[in-house]
């Protein structure tokens, strides 16, 4: 029997990759699961940071159920998660999910396009799975590609910024015309343009807002994107 499956984006890196793995792996390796995205307007900007449009558009590939829904191009109404009442989706999962749209989630505001599909979900009595990128302690975390300035040498005739595709270097990146394609990276003698990990300290507020939304009805909070596997092998 087909299974679909809502996958709501958010904007972070952390997680980023793991998930599309995972979505790419229920997409391609199973015939009867279909992926209907959601995309905030952060998700919509980091995932072209990251260079993963392309991917997203074959896990979604347009037709009906498996669209990609996205919040710059919805009111401020999102009739599109009305979709949740009629009894079309097996899951909603969120992932990853930014510690705004879980804070959000956790108090029941329901006024982007990720929180009020988590609302309209819960209310169709369809399950919703999310995966918080902030639970507790250090996370590590993904940087798209950025200058390091004190390598930068600052040659007049700068190769990435003379071969980006996409106009996006001046003195520094300018990540929302960059698409992570990595070319600048490459042409830089000098090492001066990376990504990488970078290491962060999760907030007690975040926490707390993963343990409130633990206890919330129809809402399973999974710790990794892996986790997203059995979840759906188990509905
Ligand atoms: C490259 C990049 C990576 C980001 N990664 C994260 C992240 O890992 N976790 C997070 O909570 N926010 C992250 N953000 C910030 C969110 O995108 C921002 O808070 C946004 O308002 C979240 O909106 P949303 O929850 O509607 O997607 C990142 C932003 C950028 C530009």
């Amino acid at each position: 029997m087909t299974k679909t499956i809502a996958w709501g984006l958010t904007g972070a890196g952390h997680f980023l990759e793991r998930s599309f793995t995972v979505f790419r792996n229920l997409k391609f390796e199973n015939e009867h699961i279909r992926i209907n995205t959601f995309l905030s307007s952060a998700a919509e900007e980091v995932i072209r940071m990251y260079g993963l449009e392309d991917e997203l558009d074959s896990i979604s590939n347009g037709d009906y159920l498996e669209e990609i829904f996205l919040e710059t191009k919805q009111g401020k109404s999102w009739p599109k998660t009305g979709r949740f009442l009629l009894d079309k989706y097996d899951a909603l999962v969120i992932s990853p999910a930014t510690s705004n749209s879980v804070s959000k989630i956790a108090y029941g505001t329901a006024d982007s396009l990720v929180s009020n599909a988590v609302s309209q979900a819960v209310k169709g009595g369809v399950r919703v799975f999310v995966v918080p990128v902030d639970i507790a302690g250090v996370v590590i975390s993904e940087l798209p590609f950025a200058i390091d300035r004190e390598m930068c040498q600052k040659c007049v005739d700068c190769p990435p910024r003379k071969e980006c595709p996409y106009n996006a270097i001046a003195e520094q990146i300018e990540l929302l015309k960059c698409t992570g394609c990595g070319i600048c990276k490459d042409l830089c003698s000098y090492g001066a343009i990376k990504g990488g990990p970078v290491k962060l300290r999760v907030r007690d507020v975040d926490t707390r807002n993963v343990e409130i939304m633990k206890d919330l009805e129809g809402i399973t909070v999974l710790e990794e994107p892996e986790d997203i596997i059995d979840a759906i092998e188990n509905l």
